[in-house]
């Protein structure tokens, strides 16, 4: 149930949600025209690699208005308007992913060659529990990190490496959230509801590692490797499942 003056007291989550306001950006902030470093070859890459992470942002829209509704009529209203800015975030990342591929005058991967993204996206929408989501939404959150991170390393001084830059801002406050969120309903959750956020974490390992074997022409162009690009993103993703407490001692890759 909502109510109509809740006490909002939980700092916490009322800070992210003001540092969210507060660093709410839009296009015109971006220097479209920043193009004529990047080859024809790395252009037409960019937008084969881009194709998953254009999808992931508007999945990405539709995970936070799923959970956004289970958040605050379960009592929670300071989540609940830090995640209402975390959805404007992800809009504008959707909406700048559009206008960069405007700006490198590239199309996206056709969707039949990439059904891994789909299914990636079907998996995350499976989901029902708010806990589940918002872990959903950090594993995503660190897949959009590593590659809008390679992006900038590799781009620097173009429109992507400072698209990028001004992006990864943005998705730093969304694992503060998942973080502090995630830190406080695990506890709620039984052993059986944890092993399961488990699960979910391999079935989109699955599915990226698959992914990554399609990009890998693409990726290759860019002076990337799959693997290379999965490893990190393992890495990262376990050394949040540590600090989560959802295992005890250090594990290796269940994927093979
Ligand atoms: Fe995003
Ligand atoms: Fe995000």
């Amino acid at each position: 149930m909502i109510q109509v003056d809740p006490a909002l007291t939980d700092d916490e989550f009322l800070r992210l949600f003001e540092k969210g306001v507060g660093a709410q950006w839009g296009s015109d902030q971006i220097d479209w025209g920043l193009v004529e470093n990047i080859s024809p070859a790395q252009k037409s890459a960019l937008g084969h690699v881009i194709t998953p992470v254009f999808l992931g942002e508007q999945t990405a829209m539709l995970g936070v208005s799923a959970v956004l509704p289970m958040v605050l009529t379960g009592g929670y209203p300071e989540a609940a308007l830090y995640l209402a800015s975390m959805g404007l975030d992800e809009a504008r990342h959707f909406r700048n992913l559009s206008h960069l591929y405007r700006a490198l005058g590239v199309e996206p991967l056709a969707s039949r060659r990439l059904p891994e993204m789909w299914r990636y996206h079907a998996r995350l929408m499976q989901k029902h529990d708010p806990i589940q989501w918002v872990f959903g939404i950090l594993i995503s959150d660190l897949f959009a990190k590593n590659f809008y991170g390679g992006f900038a390393e590799r781009f620097p001084d173009t429109v992507v490496g400072r698209l990028s830059r001004r992006t990864l801002q943005d998705e730093a406050r969304h694992q503060a959230f998942s973080d502090r969120y995630l830190n406080r309903m695990l506890p709620t959750m039984d052993p059986a509801g944890k092993a399961e956020l488990l699960v979910l974490r391999d079935d989109l390992f699955r599915i990226m590692e698959k992914l990554g074997s399609r990009l890998r022409g693409p990726m290759e162009t860019l002076e990337w490797s799959p693997e290379a690009f999965i490893e990190e993103l393992w890495n990262d993703t376990e050394k949040w499942v540590k600090r989560l407490g959802l295992v005890e001692s250090p594990q290796t890759s269940s994927i093979s």
